[in-house]
């Protein structure tokens, strides 16, 4: 071998190279003969091996040619290379948009009941399996069947108006938005005689100031059974199955000795204090107990006002606030969440 012919050699090679990269049709490809003529272990590198077989003389500018054919080879290449990249990018942009069905698509936004629904839904269906009617009644009511009919006399003090709201129109007074559901009680037993077992589910309005466990308006559910022989007990053996459905099996309850013009006897009913088992804990003030309902049995004059026998006729009754019903089974520790309306909270359940 001698210089002469490592020129011819490498003369061939830069024409076998032009044409091949002049047909190489893409990335690919390109990359291809660059590892073939420009690798390691390529064409350009095989030629190295000759150079102990030229006389020493011939070595220098044997070198010298091979190391400028692979600087002009790595450029030319590198140009390609960009060349056929940018040809693909362009391609792809040019060629109309395909439609890909297996893609998942957008799936359309379904909302849900409000958090107050579901639990509305959900106490009511524990009645309801108890052989309970739902009905409903006016949000808008008379002072007769929000308080007198009760038993609320006009000079008691949740007669005033910082308990309740009073409507200006069309006459003062003589309207209210209703602080409680048990109007219905006397509403129903008008209409229909009894025996009867209801719950009354419903918003009810209380001028408060809104903090994180009072707000102005909320809502109740609230329960009438009047059947021959009811008796305190059974009102017991139900909220008890209701406070098991609703917050397990393992509830306990204790009923608390309370007045309410509208029942007698009264209670007031908690339940032992889901969050520390009734150790104590923040949420239950350190008392182990946290407070659900207020119930009792019908009150004689109930009864009266409905233009029912007072002597004839027993009643049990019961009311249980949901927002508190609702706070204590789902951990929320702010009523105003209720209302707000934000969707990162309404997302949640
Ligand atoms: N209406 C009472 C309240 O709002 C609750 C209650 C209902 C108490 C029925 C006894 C019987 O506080």
């Amino acid at each position: 071998m001698d210089l002469a012919t490592l020129e011819t050699r490498l003369a061939a090679l830069r024409q076998e190279v032009e044409v091949a990269l002049a047909q190489a049709p893409d990335v690919t490809s390109v990359e291809r003969l660059r590892v073939t003529y420009l690798g390691r272990k390529g064409a350009l590198q095989e030629l190295w091996k000759v150079l102990p077989q030229l006389p020493p003389a011939d070595r220098p500018p044997a070198g010298q040619q091979l190391n400028a054919t692979k600087a002009q080879w790595t450029e030319v290449f590198q140009t390609r290379l960009v060349a056929a990249m940018s040809q693909a990018v362009l391609a792809r942009l040019s060629s109309p948009p395909t439609l890909d069905r297996t893609m998942p698509g957008h799936p359309p936004a379904i909302g849900h009941s409000h958090l107050i629904t579901q639990v509305i839904d959900e106490v009511l269906a524990v009645f309801e399996r108890l052989n309970f009617t739902v009905v409903e009644g006016p949000e808008i009511e008379t002072p007769f069947y929000n308080f007198d009919a009760l038993n609320i006399p006009s000079d008691h003090p949740s007669r005033e108006s910082f308990d309740t709201f009073f409507l200006a129109s069309p006459e003062p007074d003589a309207y209210l938005l209703r602080s409680h559901t048990s109007p219905m009680q006397v509403r129903y037993l008008q209409q229909h005689r009894p025996p009867c077992r209801i719950v009354v589910p419903g918003r009810v309005f209380r001028p408060d100031a809104v903090d994180a466990s009072h707000c102005f308006q909320f809502h109740q559910i609230e329960g009438l059974v009047v059947e021959p022989g009811v008796t305190f007990a059974d009102l017991k053996g139900l909220l008890t199955a209701f406070a098991r459905a609703v917050f397990g099996s393992e509830t306990t309850m204790r009923f608390r000795p309370h007045f309410f013009p509208f029942t007698e006897p009264s209670a007031e009913v908690d339940i032992r204090c889901i969050f520390c088992r009734g150790h104590g804990c923040r949420v239950c003030g350190q008392k182990g107990w946290l407070e659900i309902l207020g119930a009792g049995m019908v009150h004689p004059q109930v009864f009266e006002a409905a233009g029912l026998s007072g002597t004839a006729w027993r009643g049990l009754a019961f009311g249980l606030g949901i927002e508190r019903i609702a706070m204590l089974k789902y951990g929320i520790d702010d009523i105003r969440l209720f209302f707000e309306n934000d969707v990162r909270f309404l997302h949640q359940f």
